[in-house]
């Protein structure tokens, strides 16, 4: 990979050094959105993990703050303090839940990490885990579930004040489920339900839960471990939400629908949160587990976050668009409308890796339409278009990547009167592709170097394209 270790995206958090995975704690709090993450400060790799902690006002610009949980004894002395999630208390103060992972000797003599829940309190700056830690154990769960797999507490408060939250476990017979805990404090916890199961159709285990309303419905939008049945969900290392009801009175959650949240290469470890205004906001890792290998040599941080984006239901689908946020930095527009291409074409002024870029294409008669992002004489990232199958393929083969890891994914899209309408977000080493207002969204990174800074439009046949792109003020 040949980006420069001092190529930080412009718009999208990454670690001040060090290596970050999934987002944590993503909330608003005094005045603030704050981004918690998993974060090893000493290095660009996995270790045991910290709490790296960031604020911002716009979603797009952040401050770094001091490490706010660290692995310590006795409750986080294993691989430290794993994921979890944030919500204000009665007093003002913050609460995080986390889970804490502890090396235990078991019956045999052998140690191994054992995975429970925990807390800490703080004001937004500094956090400290009270003793009672942990406050979610195995003996917590029903019967049969694993200590070693219980973890990625998502909190939040009920109407009536109740602390509610949803975790990961795995039944003992190997299959996950995501289970609903309570408290009236936020540190006396019990066990409610189990919401739902993995049932060996939507991967075999969990990660980074989330359960909440959205325009008249509910979503638990989960992270499937291991690779999903071929057909629509074919990303393992994806994101799902199931899309249904909720009965509160009973705890009973009804499935009537299942989303693939992302149909590119990187993206996993949703978390979601409200804004002040109401709007439910997410926010994720860009990248999975699959290639965190493939870093550029010298680097002193690894690791970003998705651009935020905002969250509705049409038809019974979740539409995903960049937080609007991303509106009001926009500077020079350049535009282009109804132009004909034939063969690669590109247009004077759009070009660049820091972007907002609208391509709307009208194909001619089933023929394909590719546009190149990041290129150069050597590089590019395709997005290409093919009305006879329906499918927009994302491919990064000449990114700049190492070989070996997946760099080309497809997803079924729908052409409104035969047009298809792309918003492409970049930022440097990132792409977000929002397909028809974000019916669908493909997310990748590409290491490519930064001189690859061309656009480029090329139809097999006849297309019609218009074109708006927005230089970003940030
Ligand atoms: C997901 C995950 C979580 C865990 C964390 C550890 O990416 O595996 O389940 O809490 O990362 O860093």
């Amino acid at each position: 990979a040949a980006i420069s270790p001092e190529e930080r995206p412009a718009y999208h958090m990454t670690p001040y050094v060090g290596w970050l995975n999934d987002p944590n704690g993503f909330s608003y709090y005094k005045g603030k959105y704050h981004q918690f993450y998993q974060y090893n400060p000493y290095d660009v790799r996995w270790a045991p993990m910290h709490w790296g902690h960031a604020v911002s006002t716009d979603l797009l610009h952040w401050e770094y703050l001091p490490c706010a949980l660290a692995p310590d004894s006795p409750v986080d002395n294993g691989p430290g303090c794993f994921s979890g999630s944030a919500t204000e208390m009665d007093d003002g103060k913050q609460l995080l839940m986390y889970t804490s992972v502890i090396a235990e000797k078991q019956p045999n003599g052998e140690m191994r990490d054992i995975q429970t829940q925990s807390i800490a309190i703080g004001d937004g700056l500094n956090y400290e885990k009270p003793a009672c830690n942990p406050v979610l154990t195995q003996k917590d769960l029903p019967e049969g579930f694993s200590k070693f797999d219980f973890r990625d507490p998502k909190i939040w408060r009920e109407a009536d004040g109740t602390y509610s939250a949803v975790t990961v476990c795995l039944a003992e017979d190997g299959s996950g489920a995501a289970a609903l805990f309570q408290s009236k404090d936020g540190f006396d916890w019990h066990f409610v339900t189990v919401l739902e199961r993995c049932n060996n159709q939507y991967g075999k285990m969990w990660e980074c839960p989330d359960f909440f309303p959205l325009d008249g419905k509910q979503i638990l939008m989960l992270g499937p471990m291991e690779m999903l049945p071929k057909g629509e969900f074919h990303n393992g290392h994806n994101v799902i939400a199931f899309i249904g009801s909720y009965d509160q009175a009973t705890h009973t959650f009804t499935k009537e629908n299942v989303q693939l949240m992302d149909g590119g290469i990187d993206f996993y470890a949703t978390q979601t949160t409200l804004a002040p205004d109401g709007r439910r906001l997410m926010t994720a890792w860009l990248q999975t587990w699959s290639d965190t290998e493939d870093k550029p040599k010298g680097c002193k941080w690894f690791g970003q976050t998705i651009c935020p984006r905002e969250l509705h239901i049409k038809d019974g689908r979740i539409l995903q668009a960049p937080v609007r946020e991303l509106d009001a930095v926009h500077g020079k527009r350049t535009f282009y409308e109804n132009v004909t291409v034939q063969g690669e074409t590109s247009l004077e002024g759009i070009k660049g890796r820091v972007a907002d870029l609208t391509v709307t294409v009208q194909p001619g008669e089933y023929r394909s339409f590719t546009l190149k992002l990041a290129a150069d004489a050597d590089h590019h990232t395709s997005l290409t278009y093919d009305p006879y199958t329906s499918e927009l393929t994302l491919d990064r083969s000449y990114a700049g990547s190492r070989a070996d890891i997946v760099h080309r994914r497809s997803c079924k899209v729908r052409s409104q009167n035969g047009a298809l309408k792309l918003r492409i977000l970049l930022d440097k080493n990132s792409v977000e592709v929002f397909v028809n207002d974000g019916e669908q969204t493909m997310t990748a990174w590409i290491y490519t170097p930064q001189s690859a800074d061309g656009i480029t439009f090329a139809a097999d046949g006849k297309a019609t394209v218009t074109v708006e792109q927005f230089e970003l003020n940030l």
